[in-house]
């Protein structure tokens, strides 16, 4: 019967992530402990309230109390969703992506040593990795080669985890995923902010050329992938989780102006991103051939039905674009 404690589970991933472990595993406990920054959201889980095996814990992976106050809840293993996420805002400011994303790992590491947990799960990303030319995949031997303050602080996390793994025995895991997409996902990235804007009759900004390429994943694949990566995942392994699903930015901004009936006169080409990743594409037959995982949703229903989320749930999106979001707006693009 584990109880496993989810770091950051108000965020777009852990939330879908939690909602899957209680329904499909009726003997599972989460604990999930989460520090409600501009991305957490306990509305994310808001229908999980009362739930029996369901406990919030607010509070920070940095603070070590913090973490030892969730761990005293009976967890037996932990799964590290919590992060700094958000690229363009790492170019803004390192300062909270190296505070929560290196020493947040460490303090858990730590928290999970002295608690003896069983397993350990870091959920990584494919950006630790770099960009791509036009061709190659990505492979869990790619050597690492991150490129912004976020991914930079995502790949000092991952060496951690594989140095507790190797100095202390701990058991642990690191999954490196693609572009998520799905319900409950903060209308900064990609998907949800051009949607949103969208339904809005809003104008959405395409960095630079529009030709970058990202492989595109449903988040509920990606669940899948943590969870069988946390179940059967050898320790000190990395699996690589991706969706088969390359598009171009430009080539999805069209997809989505299609979908909602809207004409592309809405597209605005802004400045590049600096440093932006030309491409990245997974190659996720290790966690096909070892873990007996395998990306479910395809993307044309996985992104209709995504877009109708959206649309239901306008009183949700509302919430969210507060005045803080405003303010990061004004500043990244200025008001246009
Ligand atoms: P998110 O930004 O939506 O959510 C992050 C959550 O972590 C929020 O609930 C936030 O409140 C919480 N958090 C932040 N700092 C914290 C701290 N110091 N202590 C406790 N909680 C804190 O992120 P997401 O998109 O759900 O990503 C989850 C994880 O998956 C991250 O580790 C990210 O690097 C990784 N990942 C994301 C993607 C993607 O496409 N979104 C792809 C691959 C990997
Ligand atoms: P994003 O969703 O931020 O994910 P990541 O940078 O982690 O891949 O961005 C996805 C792609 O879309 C990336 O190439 C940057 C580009 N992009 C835009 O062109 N305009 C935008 O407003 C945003 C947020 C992203």
């Amino acid at each position: 019967m584990p109880t496993v404690l989810v770091t950051g589970g108000c965020g777009f991933i852990g939330s879908n992530f939690v909602r899957h472990l209680l329904a499909t595993d009726p003997g599972a406990s989460v604990v999930n402990l989460d520090a409600l920054t501009y991305a957490g959201n306990l509305a994310n889980l808001a229908d999980l309230t009362g739930h029996p095996r369901y406990t919030f814990v607010k509070g920070d992976i940095t603070n070590r109390d913090d973490v030892r106050g969730a761990m005293r809840r009976g967890v037996t293993d932990v799964i590290n969703f919590a992060a700094e996420s958000h690229v363009d805002r790492s170019i803004q400011d390192s300062g909270p992506f190296v505070r929560t994303n290196v020493i947040g790992t460490q303090v858990l590491l730590d928290a999970a040593r002295e608690f003896k947990v069983a397993k350990y799960v870091q959920v990584s990303t494919d950006e630790v990795y770099g960009s791509l030319g036009a061709t190659g995949l990505f492979t869990e031997e790619t050597p690492l080669h991150p490129n912004s303050p976020y991914s930079a602080s995502k790949a000092a996390a991952d060496l951690l985890v594989m140095a507790y793994q190797h100095t202390f025995g701990l058991h642990a895991v690191v999954t490196r995923c693609s572009n998520n997409y799905g319900p409950y996902q903060f209308p900064e990235k990609l998907i949800p902010l051009f949607v949103t804007r969208l339904l809005n009759d809003e104008k959405v900004p395409v960095y630079g050329d529009g030709q970058q390429v990202r492989d595109w994943i449903h988040v509920l694949d990606h669940c899948r992938g943590i969870e069988a990566a946390w179940r059967k995942g050898a320790s000190g392994e990395v699996y690589n989780f991706g969706g088969k699903c390359e598009l171009t930015n430009l080539a999805l901004t069209k997809t989505l102006l299609a979908a909602l009936g809207k004409s592309e006169s809405l597209i605005e080409y802004v400045k590049d991103r600096p440093g932006h990743d030309r491409r990245y594409a997974i190659d996720c037959a290790k966690a096909e051939r070892e873990l007996g995982w395998a990306p479910q949703e395809t993307f044309a229903a996985g992104l209709r039905d995504t877009i109708a989320w959206y649309q239901a749930n306008t009183a949700w999106v509302g919430a969210i674009k507060n005045k803080e979001y405003l303010a990061y707006y004004e500043k990244q693009y200025g008001t246009h």
